[in-house]
């Protein structure tokens, strides 16, 4: 790895080196995470232009289990406020010898953006773009789901609800499909499926009950309120009883379905709080996961920058 932008192009040995790293972090048998010194003396930016509790925190801890000097920068503080550009906020931290970027932006694109832009040798990170991806979310969701589950064969997974205004969900369908789940199912109404969902090689279920069946994993998605710009909003009362995941529903689901959510969970809009604090919820233990993720995808983008920055160093030679 150099960035990680994205899973698009990333194949079954990747993803899975990934998870086996992260594993690897996880104290055996427990759930804390080893303190190591794979990013001793470097410097780790959090660029977070859009809200976050669990990526902007568990990145931060992450890098500092790594050994890293963290900075997270306030934008609502930065000099962003004063009209400065992207580009010219980057050249100044650039100045300070970061070597890693960690960027949540509301445009697609933008951490791609910057990857292009930035100096040879600082490794950008995607903590959520847009409607566009959200990879280290989705990664730590997979590593949930071996944990549980203990491979992905034969697995049939539903993502349900606002998969049209998901970052989320379309980087959780490339992750799943690349690590060779049965089915990926697709439960939303029409309007909050995205004009390519036919294309995306899903079952799509608009009845949520008979989508149910035969779940080994559930995964829920708030409404995304915020990405919705000015659309007619489902009513919350309509979306809860049709597709709101409540004792009832879940119980159509494998009696050893587990439940997921990336968070934030908006209970009674999405979520029975009965199903979100119940026994088959692990909804917790992605948020513990997203640390052991994050070490692994921060340690292999490090790596990555230092063999490409020594591959150039010997072709100057
Ligand atoms: N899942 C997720 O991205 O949560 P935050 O917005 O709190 O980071």
């Amino acid at each position: 790895l150099r960035h990680f932008i994205t899973l698009d192009g990333l194949d079954l040995v990747m993803l899975t080196d990934i998870l086996d790293t992260a594993d690897s972090f996880i104290e055996v048998g427990e759930r804390t995470i080893k303190k190591v010194p794979l990013l001793r003396g470097r410097t780790v930016v959090n660029l977070f232009f859009e809200s976050s509790t669990r990526t902007r925190s568990t990145f931060e801890l992450a890098a500092k289990r790594l050994s890293a000097d963290v900075l997270n920068l306030d934008i609502s503080t930065s000099a962003t406020s004063k009209g400065e550009t992207l580009s010219d906020t980057l050249l100044n931290l650039e100045a300070m010898a970061s070597d890693m970027f960690v960027v949540r932006h509301s445009q697609s694109g933008a951490p791609h953006f910057i990857a292009e832009s930035v100096t040879p040798g600082v490794a950008i990170i995607n903590a959520g773009d847009g409607r566009h991806a959200h990879p280290t979310q989705a990664m730590l969701d997979m590593l949930t789901i071996r944990q549980n589950k203990g491979s992905f064969e034969g697995l049939r997974v539903a993502i349900v609800g606002d998969i049209l205004h998901s970052r989320v969900a379309r980087s959780q369908i490339r992750a799943l499909q690349t690590l060779g789940v049965a089915e990926v199912r697709l439960i939303a109404p029409g309007t909050l499926l995205p004009a390519d969902a036919e294309s995306l090689g899903c079952t799509i279920e608009y009845d949520m009950r008979r989508g149910m069946a035969d779940l080994d994993v559930v995964i829920m998605l708030r409404l995304q309120k915020e990405r919705m710009e000015g659309a007619l909003l489902p009513s919350e009362r309509e979306f809860y009883r049709l597709y709101g995941l409540d004792t009832e529903k879940l119980a159509l689901a494998k009696p050893d379905c587990i439940v997921m959510h990336p968070g934030p969970i908006n209970r009674g809009v999405e979520i029975e709080s009965a199903v979100a604090d119940g026994p088959q919820s692990v909804i917790l233990n992605q948020v513990t996961n997203g640390i052991a993720i994050r070490m692994a995808v921060m340690s292999m983008a490090m790596s990555g920058q230092v063999a490409d920055r020594a591959a150039r160093v010997r072709a100057q030679e």
